[in-house]
């Protein structure tokens, strides 16, 4: 039996992620929170040993090509720390993003970061941060995780389509989602873009339930977005895999 305390390191890890991937063949749960008393840290721990696993079987490209030599280059998602929130609000807030997003508190972030329903990460390339992604929805009973914000710096070089896949994996394959899904406001053409060519269905729009910020001279108001809900089952995942539709993309 593994025991792992409080001084677990890197190498651990990758150790934990083939017995992990191991359990999940053979249909077992392998729950490393039960391991560990402090439940924060399980849960930072256990989303490193996913990343670890998602790391090393590195999924095939779309035309048959192992990646494992691009995968050093790819973005990798790790568990947010409190020391990387003055990054992921000033990401937020920055003026590129924040027509599309509703920016949180801080006190709301560190919610994010320690309650086990939600899981907040990091978006690293080669070592450096990019934006954050955050899940909602882990424990749902329906199975039904959220994309509930996905924020990069880099835009429009195909960083957002790699981490949609790394979270597809994960919402699927390591927190068993039967349900995927999201919400995006209207006037976000290119989001909208990415999530429909990435399988996310509209499954209904709740009209003009935003209120955007107005070009001068308007009335705050008046001015409405609509949010169109988008959702990805189980089913047409595994359809998208068999159809090899869930390989790892390239950055440009
Ligand atoms: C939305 C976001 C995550 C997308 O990530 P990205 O790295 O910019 O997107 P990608 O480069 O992977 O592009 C994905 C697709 O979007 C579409 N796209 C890109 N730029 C576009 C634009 N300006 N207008 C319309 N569609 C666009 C294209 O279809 C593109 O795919 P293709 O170039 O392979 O055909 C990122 O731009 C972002 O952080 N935006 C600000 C915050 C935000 O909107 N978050 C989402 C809230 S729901």
């Amino acid at each position: 039996m593994l025991l792992i305390g409080q001084v677990i390191d890197r190498g651990t890890l990758l150790k934990i992620a083939p017995l992990r991937a191991m359990s999940v063949r053979q249909g077992k749960v392998f729950d490393v929170v039960r391991f560990v008393p402090d439940r924060h840290f399980a849960n930072q721990l256990l989303a490193e040993v996913l990343i670890a696993d998602t790391r090393q079987h590195a999924p095939i490209s779309r035309r048959g090509h192992s990646t494992s030599g691009f995968w050093s280059m790819a973005p990798h998602l790790r568990p947010t720390m409190l020391s990387d929130l003055a990054f992921v609000l000033s990401v937020e807030n920055d003026p590129a993003n924040r027509p599309y997003i509703t920016p949180w508190e801080r006190t709301q972030h560190e919610g994010a970061v320690r309650f086990p329903d939600f899981r907040h990460f990091i978006v690293e390339r080669e070592g450096e941060r990019d934006g954050f992604v955050i899940l909602q929805g882990c424990r749902s009973p329906h199975r039904s995780v959220e994309l509930k914000r996905l924020v990069l710096q880099t835009h429009g070089r195909g960083l957002g389509r790699q981490c949609l896949r790394l979270l597809k994996q994960m919402a699927f394959r390591d927190l068993h989602a039967h349900r995927f899904w999201l919400d995006v406001k209207a006037q976000n053409t290119r989001a909208l873009a990415l999530y429909a060519s990435e399988g996310f269905l509209e499954e209904g729009r709740l009209r003009e339930s935003v209120r955007v910020t107005a070009p001068s001279g308007e009335d705050p108001a008046g001015v409405w977005d609509s949010l169109v809900v988008m959702g990805l089952l189980d089913r047409e995942y595994q359809a998208r895999r068999a159809q090899g539709l869930e390989g790892v993309a390239g950055v440009v």
